[in-house]
């Protein structure tokens, strides 16, 4: 729980920040148009044409988890018609639901709303993430948090439970390579692990019941600055997918 507090903490902070560093638009933007791009990929059944809510023949629902400000429920947004984040700073979940982004996409998503909560580390509570709007969702997405949790393959776990049998669970999130050093300092305490590779990931989604494994890296790396230092890190970037097993329970 240390870790969620600090994450909490750190995330509350850097809200303001997002929209105006340079290397979060850019890697924005080429999330953006990768995973656009990959819409096929996915094999899903996105709903690409709908009707206001109400009068929709196709319905999916997504689950925007460590959702930020929305930059991922915008990109996949538009092909659902019923959407929730859940992050757990606060303040960055103010500022999903008042991002105009995510109100233009309420005009055909039934009410895409972020609340409070952290699903990894209290999937039990008496928290509304518990009630069953909140499970039996088609798709699941956690972009760039993998890294941010205590325990990658637990999260993975407990987001794979949220899935409806069929279900598809996707990530984005940086390959970890060979030279990797430790984390240390402050960031140590809101990040375990700097990447990860696709082999450890195949493992985790087998461990968490899911299957059809399919892993990509980003043609873009991201370029992240040390304003400390002045270095800029170059990380390449990854999606990775998997489908619920369709003989798992219901949870
Ligand atoms: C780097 S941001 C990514 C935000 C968003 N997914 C995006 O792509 O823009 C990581 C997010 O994970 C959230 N987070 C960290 N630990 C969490 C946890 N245990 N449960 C839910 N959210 C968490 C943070 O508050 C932060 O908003």
């Amino acid at each position: 729980m240390a870790r969620t507090e600090a994450n909490r903490e750190f995330f509350d902070k850097m809200v303001g920040q997002v929209d105006y560093e340079s290397w979060i638009k850019e890697l924005v933007n080429q999330t953006n148009d990768a995973l656009t791009a990959r819409l096929d990929w996915f094999g899903i059944d996105w709903v690409k044409d709908k009707g206001k809510p109400g009068n929709q023949t196709k319905t999916l629902r997504l689950l925007d988890y460590a959702c930020g400000t929305g930059y991922t429920t915008a990109i996949f947004g538009p092909y659902a018609t019923f959407i929730r984040g859940v992050d757990v700073s606060p303040k960055t979940v103010e500022k999903y639901n008042d991002n105009n982004t995510i109100k233009a996409i309420r005009e055909h998503a039934d009410s895409a709303i972020a609340v409070v909560g952290d699903m990894v580390n209290d999937p039990t509570s008496e928290s509304i993430i518990n009630t069953p709007e909140f499970f039996n969702f088609d798709v699941v997405c956690t972009n760039y948090s993998l890294h941010h949790f205590d325990d990658a393959a637990t999260a993975i776990e407990r987001l794979a439970e949220r899935l409806r049998p069929g279900g598809t669970f996707i990530a984005v999130d940086f390959v970890s390579s060979e030279g990797d050093s430790e984390m240390t300092g402050d960031f140590k305490a809101i990040m375990p692990v700097r990447g990860f590779s696709e082999g450890g990931l195949r493992a985790m989604f087998d461990k968490a019941g899911l299957e059809d494994f399919g892993f990509d890296v980003f043609t873009d790396n991201a370029k992240i600055p040390d304003h400390k230092s002045g270095e800029v890190h170059v990380r390449s970037v990854f999606v990775v997918k998997g489908k619920k097993r369709a003989s798992s329970k219901l949870v």
